[in-house]
């Protein structure tokens, strides 16, 4: 019998104007994303830039970039040219190549196997042997996705005070069946970017892999280098760095979905492709986990690219750190309000020691606000982009508001940190 509950095949023939009706009202209690009430999610530059990345999606709207060799050159040399901006961006040598994905952990998923298979290659070893990456407590899930797929063990190390990782920790963790180290440009959780120059030298003491996940700061935290903010050398120039992960539907500012991943030595992206020779329909080749991707992701990256240039992206820099730097003013001056890390670029984290900031979470929620939590410590989160900003004042209203109220009831809360 069928399940009651499910809904069924639709009879169809609804016009355009009946969907968008319907669609709409769905719509109404969604985030309002626009307004700047949700802490992730969507990331802005300039209404320009986003108005142009949307043109160009909707120009390739129907294109296919598995094709783009075979049936679509156009897509092709636009991607080319992406992936050639982010090695311009991340000082990549000479044969250095890269991937344009479909998001952060596509991105990381290409990697771990380019790692893998060149420890194997290296080490002599087969698929019967136990490997394992070693990474920060803070490093993104889509490793530990990575590491499931691939029957790879992940090992986390804790951090330092200042919520980076601890690299001597991570020291003591490593074998001969390490893979991998990883840190992060910046981590999550905390927006700090991990000490890659240690982690660096350690990579290169001990011979293994070293993957910097930049998927939230690889488009932009350059951008914040050269306008002066003194963030962190986290890419090539750290020269036992072997990969990158770089999203740009976070700080690049194109459409989703859309992410890149770099590789030092050419002959590494060998290594993370997919080819299969034997198949009905011939040799089947694909540098990207996934199979069919939309080309319409490429070309409003390179629109998006193309219009902002580096004057743009500085100028988004510029923009951002202001934004950042009056949030954190605004968060420090809420008393019993402390933030967990100085913010690298745009991720800011706080909690208390006086109040649980769980209650002033769940109180954010009820003004409809979409906060993000943190575990440990326990705090909140928002990936800063420019839509934050004309919410500011508002926000940190309601936040002291929030505050105000749970120091007053000493309300607790036993929401747990879900992503
Ligand atoms: C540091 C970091 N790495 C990887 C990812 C995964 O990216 P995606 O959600 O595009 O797969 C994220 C997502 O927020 C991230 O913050």
């Amino acid at each position: 019998m069928a399940d009651p509950q499910r809904a069924r095949f639709p009879e169809g023939g609804r016009d355009w104007p009946d969907l968008q009706h319907e669609m709409r009202e769905r719509a109404a209690g969604d985030a309002d994303w626009r307004g700047g009430r949700t802490a992730i999610f969507f990331f802005l530059a300039e209404q320009e830039a986003y108005d142009v990345g949307k043109r160009a999606y909707m120009e390739f709207f129907s294109e296919n970039a598995l094709g783009a060799a075979r049936a679509y050159p156009g897509i092709g040399q636009m991607e080319r040219d992406v992936l050639d901006y982010g090695m311009d961006l991340l000082s990549a040598p000479a044969g250095a190549r890269g991937v344009f994905t479909t998001g952060g952990t596509e991105s990381i998923l290409l990697a771990v196997k380019a790692a893998r298979e060149r420890h194997r290659a290296r080490r002599g070893v087969g698929p019967g042997r136990p490997l394992n990456i070693v990474m920060p407590v803070t490093g993104h899930p889509a490793f530990d996705k990575a590491a499931i797929l691939m029957d790879v063990e992940v090992r986390r190390a804790p951090l330092r005070a200042d919520r980076r990782v601890d690299v001597e920790a991570m020291r003591g963790l490593i074998d001969a069946d390490t893979m991998l180290l990883v840190g992060s440009a910046p981590c999550f959780p905390h927006g700090v970017i991990d000490p890659i120059s240690e982690i660096d030298a350690l990579a290169a003491a001990a011979d293994v892999w070293l993957h910097v996940d930049a998927c939230v700061g690889g488009w932009i935290a350059p951008f914040f280098e050269r306008v002066g903010r003194g963030t962190p050398v986290f890419d090539f120039r750290n020269t036992a760095v072997r990969s990158i992960s770089a999203d740009l539907h976070k700080f690049g500012f194109a459409p989703k979905p859309a992410s890149t991943v770099f590789f030092r030595d050419g002959e590494d992206l060998d290594r993370s492709t997919f080819r299969l020779g034997y198949w009905p329909s011939g040799l089947y080749t694909t540098a990207t986990m996934s199979g069919s991707r939309p080309g319409a992701a490429v070309a409003a990256a390179w629109a998006v690219l193309n219009h902002l240039g580096t004057a743009g992206y500085e100028r988004a820099a510029r923009n951002l750190a202001a934004v950042v730097d009056r949030y954190v003013e605004g968060l420090e001056a809420i008393p019993g309000i402390e933030l967990w890390a100085r913010p690298d670029v745009t991720i800011v984290n706080f909690g208390s020691r006086d109040f649980d900031i769980y209650a002033v979470a769940e109180q954010m929620k009820a003004r409809r606000w979409i906060p993000g939590l943190t575990s440990e410590p326990k705090g909140m989160h928002t990936m800063l982009s420019m839509q934050h900003e004309p919410a500011r004042e508002t926000y940190l209203n309601d936040l002291r508001a929030c505050v105000e109220a749970v120091r007053a009831s000493e309300a607790t809360s036993n929401l747990t940190a879900t992503y």
